[in-house]
């Protein structure tokens, strides 16, 4: 990690850091757009303390991203409450950052001038943005590729930027949507560690939505399983295996059983409710042609 970085930030390890920071109260989300009711979201509630690294898990179109941008503030529940150090989260909060699942880069921008955007919405002046945006440029990387435009880059590349970028307002929370899913495995893996380092560096917690059950193990403190949707929480699972691990410990596969068949069954009872619901269908429709 860079000097700027390590040293703007609290070097505490993550022991023994025990304070309330994210807590999601009774969330549930649905988007009605006629004639369609969707329900993304029902009855969530979960706690994230200070320092901790949760991962989330679910079938996809569950509601995961949706989950994360509420937390973000940049969508709001339909009920329930969402509070980050105890006030209410009604819009972006300049602590809490996101790292996007489609990087979600401004294209006009260089690479520095993207890593720099939050830095200058909050009034940073340009030569102290500046130090930072180049700073984590380095830890990403991506030190050469500054006066870069987005098209110019790989898809790891850009997401290496959204990383930085998300660093740059020393946030306390950080959100990161499959952050490592649409980058090769090597580069994935570096990144990977990267944000393992700064996680065990720093009193910053981790929200990370994930597919890969390894990294979710590899990374989290715990595991929260979203059932398909609407999504419920089918069960929140520790991850008590000291750092770093090793996918062939005998903790580390017999938690990814645990998960895996969770969320196996969760797809399987979705599917038999689909068949039954189209069973059903095709009763009535029997029963209509027997009138
Ligand atoms: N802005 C929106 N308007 C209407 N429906 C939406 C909107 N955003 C998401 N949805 C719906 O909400 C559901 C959950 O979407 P979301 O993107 O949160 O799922 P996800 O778990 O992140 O999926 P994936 O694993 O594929 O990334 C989906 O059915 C989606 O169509
Ligand atoms: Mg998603």
């Amino acid at each position: 990690m860079t000097a700027h970085f390590s040293s703007g930030l609290k070097t505490e390890s993550n022991g023994g850091v025990n304070e309330l920071h994210v807590e999601l109260s009774n969330v549930t989300k649905i988007y009605e757009e006629p004639p369609e009711v969707i329900t993304a979201l029902h009855n969530i509630s979960f706690q994230v303390n200070e320092g901790e690294f949760l991962c989330i898990v679910g079938p996809s179109g569950c509601g995961k991203s949706t989950l994360l941008r509420m937390i973000a503030g940049l969508d709001s529940p339909s009920s329930g409450e969402i509070r980050f150090r105890g006030s209410l989260v009604t819009s972006p909060h300049p602590k809490i950052s996101m790292v996007f699942q489609a990087f979600a880069l401004l294209p006009w921008r260089t690479v520095l001038q993207n890593v720099e955007f939050g830095l200058e919405v909050q009034g940073t002046s340009k030569a102290r943005r500046e130090a930072i945006a180049r700073d984590l440029l380095e830890m990403v990387g991506l030190k050469e590729s500054a006066k870069l435009f987005p098209k110019q880059l790989s898809g790891g590349m850009k997401q290496r930027v959204g990383i930085a970028r998300a660093l740059a307002i020393d946030p306390e929370v950080v959100l990161m949507d499959e952050a490592f899913s649409a980058i090769d495995e090597f580069t994935a893996e570096s990144l990977r560690e990267e944000v393992a380092e700064i996680h065990s560096k720093t009193k910053k917690t981790f929200l990370l939505v994930t597919h890969n059950l390894p990294e979710a193990i590899e990374l989290a403190d715990r595991i929260l399983v979203l059932s398909t949707r609407p999504a419920r929480i089918k069960s929140i699972v520790p991850v008590e295996i000291e750092r770093p691990r090793s996918p062939t410990a005998t903790e580390f596969v017999a938690i990814h059983r645990d998960i895996y068949s969770l969320l196996k069954e969760e797809l399987e009872s979705s599917i038999m409710r689909h068949r039954l619901s189209e069973l059903k269908e095709l009763q009535n429709l029997r029963d209509i042609e027997d009138r």
